[in-house]
């Protein structure tokens, strides 16, 4: 795991890994993103394959201790200690890789706390996606865009949306130009509050 210091323009981005194998299409393009951010802005890396965590067992409804599994509690400082949160995911089965669902799936014990301020301090933080797929039509990673979508707006987060990338043999995404052109300026993006359909919806008839 790098080494993380806040940013001097008060930024920092966790990029957090969810390859299923190192140095992967879905990390060279984040990386690719990753270089047009300001200076300023302070960086850090986590691999989920280098920090696992065991399946995630629902005590949400539970009374008692609620003790930090290991890595647990070095993900969960990582990701309150970040202004913007990146999940770099390949495409598995048309949504995140099970690295990142698992991830994901820990937010919800550390919503569930006893005394949790994780929903608070997660409001306003911006969420993004970089996934990299076999297939070239964006269309099949809707499940991906989706997950990440509706989980900013559950915590109240904005959400920057997902930089697309092809390629499958390690390596590829190097030969997708349409993607490393927007990877140049994904991160400069409009980041709106994130909101769910029917929220849209209600927003729209006033
Ligand atoms: C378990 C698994 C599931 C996959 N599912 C899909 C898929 O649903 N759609 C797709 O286009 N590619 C799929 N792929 C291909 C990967 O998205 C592709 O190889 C990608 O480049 C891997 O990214 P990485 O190099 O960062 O690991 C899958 C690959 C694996 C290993």
């Amino acid at each position: 795991m790098s080494t993380h210091s806040p940013g001097s323009d008060g930024r920092s981005f966790l990029f957090v890994l969810g390859s299923a194998r190192s140095d992967g299409n879905t990390e060279i393009l984040a990386r690719a993103a990753a270089e047009r951010l300001p200076a300023g802005t302070g960086q850090r890396w986590v691999d989920l394959s280098r920090l696992p965590l065991p399946d995630f067992q629902d005590g949400r409804h539970e009374t008692g201790d609620w003790p930090l599994v290991a890595n647990e509690r070095t993900l969960r400082e990582a990701t309150l200690a970040a202004t913007d949160i990146v999940l770099v995911s390949p495409l598995y089965w048309y949504t995140v890789s099970a690295q990142t669902k698992r991830y994901l799936d820990y937010w919800s014990g550390w919503l569930t706390e006893p005394g949790s301020d994780f929903k608070e301090r997660m409001a306003g933080r911006t969420l993004w996606g970089v996934t990299v797929m076999a297939d070239r039509d964006e269309a099949v990673a809707d499940g991906l865009l989706t997950t990440l979508g509706f989980s900013a707006a559950y915590l109240r987060m904005r959400f920057g949306g997902v930089l697309f990338g092809n390629g499958s043999r390690p390596g590829q995404i190097r030969d997708d130009e349409r993607a490393a052109e927007s990877a140049r300026t994904f991160f400069a993006r409009e980041t709106p509050l994130a909101r769910f359909p029917y929220e849209k919806e209600v927003a729209g008839r006033r």
